[in-house]
């Protein structure tokens, strides 16, 4: 377990900006978002190199998407005081970290990560036989590393790249985390906790070292994690001598997946922009309405008198989104009776759906027509980054051994 003690509570996730966010996105990721502002301290970025990797033949999009993004994001609810919102290519030091990092991971690292020959595969009217998109999930790494994350909330799609985030910090620390004088140094860090706190620590130490006592090491992690009168770099290093291990520069993130069940799409799969049944957030209540009302239902209900099966309905699956049980109670009862037709049972939904845009579009408007404050954010949001970053780079850097300046 290689946890940093000071930054563990940071959340970092970004999206790429290749077109309107929809309702997937939002129950699948925004609203897990939103809810983790609460208990950490988030970072969420337009990752606009990451959709470069994909459409650099035609990356006009990317630029009207990214303010679009930030815009959907600010109206659905995250909120600008609490997290920090920024766009990739603005805190260029995740470039120099991806190259830096580029020099320690293996080739068979990348090639093995399954999104790269799953897309590749999906993808087929695009050439991705590139050498960014191989090293796509470790820019991703540096995104991560660079913010030193301990959260990183993603779907099981990512799963993976945090994986591959982990083992490349792992080797980061492994190959750069010995300093010369480590020994020594975490010596005095020890005494720096006052004579008692340094001999609960040695104990401990022994403790895990000696019988590979886990509690030693989680207690070990609660009592750093507690001490005010050492610094952070003394922190990681006690950290990195507690695991047998050097200093902790770059820490090893956590995948934190959604709970939430995929959303449906207008034709039962899950919804995604690419099979066409999405609905986008921007979207009208107009063309909302028409778009559930076109829905397919249950194929045997022909006539308003025959009798249907919710579970052959994609409509059905909406409403385990959007109904209450009672609700949901009186759908059965009557699609299965052909007490209610298809269009009534539909109207709930539009309903719903209509509900939960409305506020939502009304923040996006505000929004659009005042886009001197979304810049205003963006710009806050990219230095308070910029800040992070270069700290975390400057580390780095001494650690690799460039510090010809
Ligand atoms: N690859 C992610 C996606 O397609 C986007 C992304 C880029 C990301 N960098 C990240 C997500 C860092 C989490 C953390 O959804
Ligand atoms: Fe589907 Fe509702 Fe029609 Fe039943 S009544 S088939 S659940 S739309």
């Amino acid at each position: 377990m290689n946890t940093s003690v000071s930054q563990n509570q940071r959340v970092l996730s970004g999206m790429r900006p290749t077109g309107l966010l929809h309702l997937g996105h939002y129950h699948g990721v925004l609203k897990n978002w939103i809810e983790l502002q609460h208990s950490y301290e988030c970072f969420f970025f337009v990752a606009d190199w990451h959709a470069l990797t994909t459409h650099y033949e035609n990356p006009s999009i990317i630029a009207q998407s990214g303010i679009d993004l930030v815009i959907d994001w600010l109206a659905a609810g995250v909120n600008p005081g609490s997290s920090t919102i920024f766009i990739q290519s603005r805190v260029p030091e995740h470039a120099e970290l991806f190259t830096l990092l580029s020099m320690i991971t293996p080739l068979g690292w990348l090639e093995r990560v399954p999104s790269y020959k799953d897309q590749q595969d999906k993808l087929k009217d695009m050439d991705l036989s590139t050498y960014g998109f191989l090293g796509y999930p470790l820019l991703q790494s540096s995104d991560i590393l660079i913010y030193k994350a301990g959260h990183v909330p993603v779907g099981e799609d990512q799963v993976a790249h945090v994986e591959l985030t982990r083992e490349v910090a792992r080797r980061f620390n492994h190959l750069y985390g010995k300093e010369i004088d480590f020994e020594e140094k975490a010596q005095i860090a020890i005494k720096k906790m006052g004579k008692k706190n340094a001999k609960i620590y040695n104990n401990l130490l022994k403790r895990y070292q000696e019988q590979g006592d886990g509690e030693a090491l989680s207690v070990g992690h609660a009592l750093l994690d507690s001490q005010q009168n050492i610094s952070i770099g003394d922190k990681e290093r006690l950290v990195g001598y507690l695991e047998g291990g050097g200093r902790i520069i770059l820490p090893e993130p956590q995948s934190l997946l959604t709970a939430s069940p995929k959303m449906p799409g207008l034709d039962g799969q899950k919804m995604s922009k690419s099979y066409n049944n999405a609905i986008a957030l921007r979207e009208s209540p107009k063309q909302i309405e028409k778009k559930i009302k076109t829905m397919p239902t249950d194929p045997a209900r022909i006539r308003r008198t025959d009798a249907g099966d919710p579970e052959k309905c994609p409509v059905w699956q909406l409403h385990q989104v959007y109904s209450s049980d009672d609700l949901k109670k009186e759908i059965i009862e009557g699609c299965t009776t052909a007490g209610i037709g298809c269009v009534d049972c539909k109207r709930h939904i539009i309903d719903s759906i209509l509900v939960e845009l409305k506020p939502i579009q009304q923040r996006a408007k505000d929004y659009q027509e005042d886009l001197a404050s979304v810049e205003n954010i963006i710009n806050e949001g990219c230095e308070e980054a910029r800040d992070v970053a270069r700290d975390t780079m400057e580390e780095v850097r001494k650690a690799m051994g460039i510090t010809l300046r």
